[in-house]
């Protein structure tokens, strides 16, 4: 395994409990069993998952050719937007593929990174808390670094960083930056790595198919599409985007 909670320790720049695994169900789920022993940050960080947690109740395929990760801190702030936190968290994704790699990762909205039209990594954050206070913020991230074999559902759409990489440095690095983000200054960065701005797209609306153009990304992370003229806001939920294939 070459995953390693010491050089972990080392690399980052924080003081943060780090437990490593070589196998876990899912790293955010423990994560939530977890979250409120310390208030200390959290690392979670496992070489392969076999419970491993995606969006809208799907699963993460996660075989020990990526690296799984999350991210516990406990802002004990009021509620704020989860869209906005998943926004920088993908800009920090971004930024620390960029420092480690030549690649140019985008971002498909809301918070898939995309490298050559395939989504080389997803974005799960859960906020727990109660009397309109966030207490503990999990920040999971996905990502696939070596995958070639992908199930039928995603083999499509799913692409890996294909470059050799540490994953005690990947893991690192997302987490410097993560809790290098201050509030609202990454929103321009996210638009200008968006794939998905002046692309024609699919939207769904109460299980109905709608197509329009994304033409802009507001403050809070909202999806502004034209259709038939008219301007709506979408703030949450999947779109497929057209990728012209030259
Ligand atoms: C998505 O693309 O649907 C989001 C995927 C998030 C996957 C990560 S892997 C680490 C953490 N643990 C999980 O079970 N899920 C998140």
């Amino acid at each position: 395994m070459d995953l390693s909670s010491e050089k972990l320790k080392h690399l980052l720049n924080l003081n943060a409990d780090v437990l490593v695994f070589e196998l876990i169900g899912s790293t955010n789920v423990y994560a939530e069993e977890i979250a409120a022993q310390t208030d200390k940050p959290i690392i979670i960080v496992s070489e392969s998952q076999t419970d491993g947690r995606g969006r809208n109740g799907k699963t993460f395929f996660s075989p020990d050719t990526g690296l799984y990760l999350s991210l516990v801190t406990h802002p004990k702030s009021d509620f704020f937007s989860l869209t906005t936190i998943t926004c920088g968290t993908a800009v920090a994704v971004c930024r620390a593929i960029e420092k480690l790699t030549d690649l140019k990762p985008q971002i498909k909205w809301v918070n898939d990174i995309y490298i050559d039209n395939k989504k080389v990594s997803g974005i799960l954050c859960r906020a727990l808390g109660g009397n309109g206070k966030i207490e503990h913020l999990i920040t999971g991230i996905g990502i696939n670094i070596y995958t070639k074999d992908f199930p039928d559902e995603i083999k499509n759409t799913a692409g890996s960083l294909n470059v050799q990489i540490d994953r005690n440095q990947l893991t690192a690095e997302i987490v410097n930056q993560i809790m290098k983000l201050s509030e609202n200054d990454y929103m321009d960065e996210y638009r200008k790595k968006s794939c998905v701005i002046g692309k024609e797209i699919t939207y769904f609306i109460d299980g109905i198919a709608y197509n329009g153009k994304a033409v802009d990304i507001d403050e809070n992370g909202g999806l502004i599409v034209i259709n038939d003229d008219k301007k709506i806001t979408l703030t949450g939920g999947e779109i497929t985007v057209r990728f012209s294939v030259d």
